[in-house]
């Protein structure tokens, strides 16, 4: 596996692996990699005959307040995890070299960053089709791999992609879960043991929408009330969102018909943490209680 840190040199590697007639695969990641980095990875072994995992944190995407000088940062420990899942090259460039003095550009999808963390972290989705637009365009994927976990960036991505003719196929990866339910996360590592056992509730949560809306409750409102008081019941959850939109234009919908998903983002101290559901349910599926 190589380590690569220049721009033109990422650039070059791919050129000469599109000309040699290679299939590239790009899964890009602020690293400190987890398991449902991994099997990113996994997918575009299957998929691509080469795999490049990018490891930038983007200072882009954070706002002030935020943990963009804590975020975990382990470049040794990532190379080894990346290279046992055959990924071919690490590209981790320097922020000066992605965002050079003067830089001036920025990518931003309007509408279905609206809600959800698009509103609860301003610019922030500004600042990831940024980033992900100079690595579509450094490294010129055929195909991208992103995790469901961040749905709503998965769905501002394609929107982008089809948008602006990018023609690099978007593969979405279902969320990887501890196995007490605990949605993988780079940020997980942020918690206190108390912390780590009240956050469990994202996925009580989420299991309980599952449950209601399987005995046919359809209202949005309702689901997303029963979802408040699993949360609620938790002194350390604090509630940033509960919201449920349809899963492609992520505008809030007042019955579930079609792919819909459920997001919450919720604070546990100083860590906030998101987690979600996405279910297609036909109209004959849900009724009024
Ligand atoms: O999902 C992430 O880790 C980041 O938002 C991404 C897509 C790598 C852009 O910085």
């Amino acid at each position: 596996m190589r380590l690569i840190s220049s721009v033109n040199e990422m650039m070059a590697w791919a050129k000469e692996q599109r000309r040699v007639g290679h299939t590239i695969g790009l899964v890009p990641t602020m690293g400190y990699l987890h398991e449902g980095h991994l099997t990113l990875m996994r997918r575009a072994k299957e998929n691509c005959e080469k795999v490049v995992v990018s490891i930038f944190v983007n200072p882009l995407q954070f706002g002030a307040g935020e943990d963009y000088e804590e975020y975990p940062r382990d470049l040794t420990r990532d190379s080894q995890l990346a290279d046992s899942a055959g990924v071919d090259v690490i590209f981790a460039p320097a922020v000066k070299d992605m965002y050079p003095k003067g830089y001036s550009s920025f990518v931003e999808v309007e509408q279905v960053s609206d809600h959800l963390c698009g509103a609860a972290r301003p610019g922030h989705f500004r600042g990831v089709t940024t980033v992900v637009s100079k690595l579509f365009n450094i490294v010129r994927p055929d195909i991208a791999f992103f995790g469901q976990k961040d749905a709503q960036q998965l769905a501002i991505i394609r929107r982008m992609v089809e948008d602006l003719n990018m023609g690099i196929a978007i593969v979405g990866v279902p969320i990887v879960r501890e196995a007490d339910g605990l949605a993988l996360s780079s940020r997980n590592v942020y918690l206190s043991p108390e912390e780590r056992k009240a956050a469990l509730v994202l996925s009580q949560s989420l299991k309980k929408a599952k449950e209601l809306i399987a005995e046919g409750e359809g209202e949005a409102e309702r689901i997303r009330q029963e979802i408040i008081k699993v949360i609620e019941a938790e002194p350390l959850a604090n509630i940033d969102y509960v919201q449920i939109v349809d899963n492609r234009f992520i505008q809030p919908v007042e019955r579930l018909e079609g792919e819909c998903l459920i997001a919450l983002a919720v604070r546990f101290g100083k860590t906030r943490l998101i987690d979600n559901l996405v279910m297609e349910v036909s109209p004959n599926d849900s009724h009024d209680a």
